[in-house]
């Protein structure tokens, strides 16, 4: 073989070498930046996101379900806004969390369902409170029960992963509803 063409062929074989190393990097970053604009960890626990959103939120469902008066005006408005809380906890849990099991937890499929069941529960007490209908927040407040039961059930430890309960952590969040006689 000539020098020359001895020549080519080195340049050859670093030019494609430079070209694959390129290629390579541009998808790595390309998928960075995806990566980055579409999700990020959720950075708190499921631990803590079940004492201070989802056990809150249902509480006021089931307290208003459950009161032997007429709902007012305004109280129906609370409704809506604890059942629209609770509704959004549901998708938000199937992410996992920064607690040690919650990965694992959000990877099953039975917790997805349950998630699942909880939102829809949440969905039926917005439609009561919308239609300010008390048996139908009833029976909603019902079906909230069923998916905290059933999942609890399945996944919950005897003792939560981070020492975290509503009582006595975060009781005094229950205080505001013992506002009234
Ligand atoms: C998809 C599964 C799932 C659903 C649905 C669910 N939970 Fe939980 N919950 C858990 C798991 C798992 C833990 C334990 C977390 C830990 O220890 O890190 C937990 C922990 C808790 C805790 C804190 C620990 C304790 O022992 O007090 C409360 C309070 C709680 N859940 C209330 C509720 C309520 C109320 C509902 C329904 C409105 C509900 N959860 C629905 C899975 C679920």
């Amino acid at each position: 073989m000539s020098s020359l063409s001895r020549n080519f062929t080195k340049l050859m074989t670093v030019l494609i070498g430079v070209l694959i190393f390129l290629i390579v990097l541009s998808v790595m970053l390309g998928k960075s930046v995806n990566a980055a604009e579409t999700s990020f960890p959720v950075p708190v626990s499921i631990n803590a996101l079940m004492v201070t959103l989802i056990d809150h939120s249902a509480h006021y469902i089931w307290d208003y379900g459950s009161m032997e008066r007429e709902i007012s005006a305004d109280e129906w408005r609370t409704v809506q806004y604890y059942a629209i809380q609770l509704a959004g906890s549901g998708p938000l849990i199937t992410l996992g969390g920064s607690g040690p099991l919650d990965k694992g937890w959000a990877a099953s499929p039975q917790w997805t369902e349950l998630s699942k069941k909880m939102s829809d529960g949440a969905m039926l007490a917005l439609g009561a409170a919308t239609s300010k209908d008390k048996a139908k927040l009833a029976s909603a407040g019902d079906a909230v029960l069923d998916s905290c039961e059933g999942c609890h059930e399945i996944f919950k430890l005897e003792l939560p992963t981070e020492g975290l309960t509503h009582m006595p952590d975060y009781d005094f969040l229950y205080h505001l509803f013992r506002t009234e006689p």
